[in-house]
């Protein structure tokens, strides 16, 4: 092996690719009905979600067989809701027969109200697709949470887009006003009942509302003008308020990485991620007295700040959590988001050796550890949570594990070569993230793109990082 990426559909790329070759798949398919790619035979435009993750199930499939048996797929997909952008509105959201057929016309520009799922149901889309891959033989050995931003944490929040929600809640009645004739709420579909006059609509490229304004949430023209209204039957019962049924819910701020495998026999170097012990679990020192309240003095919450953005791994530390709280990472020339390169570090430095695999038959190296065995102890008082010190957990207890200690590193097979580069496979690199981070750590990238305008910033984003290198070798 050594750094590929082949442009086309990756089922096709994949049927031309060997058995059990690579070390460990990470990748992130097209949504289902995100985005338009623009190039024939992609992924994501099926007119139910049934179909697509059919034809990923179909695809991984081919993963399956390229993938070593002791080789891991990780694989991050999102959710939506079963919502038109048109059907949430000031009274909540309308039902789906409304929008149906209408929307069946815009397809594939617009996405589709699911005619046999309420509208505003969450469609549980990541799930849908980790228990179709489970059926399908496929071992599912954790759902990671990938959350961007986070609520009732003190040292990270992030930030994610913003969504348009809001609870039930009374308002003044406002009624337009036409900037023509001056009569009130005398439009009807943007068009004054009194005098004619037409509500500009004009949209720039960017999706801009040109010359509107912010008003409740709403973009409006700037020419309508939103007054009290002087009292209808909708107001007057209610001193000039009427009630705002909003639909709320949290705003949606991660997704899913699903660890899935072949066997209960794959590789992982636990090692290279373990995290520096810092943060609420092990500061002994609250500002509050209830040792669960998770407060952080200043001091620590410089800490858990620091170990969130540096990535602090300890080799003795703790073992990774199911959370991971990463950051969004623009990349200004994709027309989507792309895998942050903090979220696919960890990945690579876990499932494949730093070390590298045996070039006969791609064993991969392992760590010669020593390991000290670190005792638990139960304190004293069993009931005295609140005076905790050094090396003791939220709950009074020391902390028990294993110090470990590489001392060196050996091949799992009896091969006797030299080790060369392990293999990490996106079969959507998009804007080419996981073969970056993979070059990067010294692995060998693989890697499959539909679309030609996306082969060619991969090129010229990894060809910039080994300019880089190049110009520190010589
Ligand atoms: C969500 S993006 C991947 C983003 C990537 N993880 C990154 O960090 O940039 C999905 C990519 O899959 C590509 N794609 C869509 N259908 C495909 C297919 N059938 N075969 C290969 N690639 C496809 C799209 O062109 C898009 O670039
Ligand atoms: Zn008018
Ligand atoms: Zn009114
Ligand atoms: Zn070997």
């Amino acid at each position: 092996m050594t750094d590929q990426i082949i442009q086309g559909d990756w089922i096709k790329v994949m049927k031309s690719l060997p058995d059990k070759s690579v070390h460990c798949c990470v990748t992130s398919p097209p949504y289902w009905g995100q985005r338009n790619y623009g190039v024939d035979g992609q992924l994501g435009l099926e007119k139910t979600p049934e179909e697509h993750i059919e034809n990923l199930v179909a695809g991984f499939r081919q993963v399956r067989r390229i993938l070593r048996d002791d080789g891991v797929l990780w694989l991050n997909y999102g959710d939506k809701y079963n919502s038109s952008s048109q059907h949430n509105t000031h009274e909540g959201l309308r039902p789906a027969d409304r929008y149906t057929e209408k929307h069946d016309e815009e397809w594939p520009g617009h996405r589709k109200l699911l005619a046999n799922l309420q509208p505003g149901n969450l469609i549980g889309l990541a799930w849908r697709l980790a228990l179709a891959l489970q059926a399908d033989g496929w071992i599912l050995r954790s759902d990671i949470i990938w959350a961007k931003a986070v609520s009732f944490c003190e040292t990270y929040c992030g930030s994610c887009m913003p969504e348009s929600v809001s609870g039930w809640y009374w308002q003044q009645h406002k009624v337009a006003k036409c900037p023509e004739c001056g009569a009130l709420s005398s439009f009807k579909k943007r068009v004054c009942k009194e005098c004619g006059w037409t509500k500009p609509k004009t949209r720039t490229a960017a999706g801009e509302i040109e010359g509107f304004r912010e008003h409740s949430g709403y973009k409006i023209k700037e020419e309508v003008e939103w007054v009290d209204c002087p009292g209808c039957p909708k107001c007057t019962p209610n001193g000039g308020l009427v009630l705002r049924k909003g639909s709320w819910r949290p705003t949606r701020a991660h997704e899913y990485l699903f660890l899935l495998t072949k066997t209960n026999n794959y590789f992982s170097d636990m090692d290279a991620v373990r995290e520096a012990h810092a943060g609420p679990e092990r500061s002994g020192k609250h500002e509050s007295n209830n040792p669960h309240s998770g407060r952080l003095d200043d001091e620590n919450k410089q800490q858990a700040a620091f170990v969130v953005a540096e990535r602090n791994y300890n080799p003795s530390g703790r073992n990774l959590r199911g959370v991971w709280t990463i950051g969004t990472q623009a990349f200004p020339e994709a027309h989507y988001a792309t895998f942050p390169e903090k979220l696919i570090e960890p990945i690579v430095k876990v499932s494949t050796s730093e070390k590298g695999c045996c070039p006969d038959c791609g064993a991969q190296w392992a760590r010669v550890v020593e390991k000290e065995q670190v005792k638990r102890e139960r304190p004293a008082d069993k009931t005295d949570r609140h005076n905790q010190g050094e090396g003791v957990n939220s709950c009074g207890n020391t902390v028990a594990g294993a110090n470990s200690t590489t001392i060196g590193w050996r091949p799992t097979c009896n091969c006797g070569k030299e080790p060369v580069p392990c293999t990490v496979f996106d079969p959507f690199m998009g804007a080419g993230t996981v073969g970056l981070v993979t070059y990067k750590l010294n692995r060998y990238y693989l890697g499959a793109e539909l679309s030609e305008e996306y082969m060619q910033i991969i090129k010229n984003r990894i060809g910039e990082e080994k300019d880089k290198y190049a110009l520190l070798e010589q």
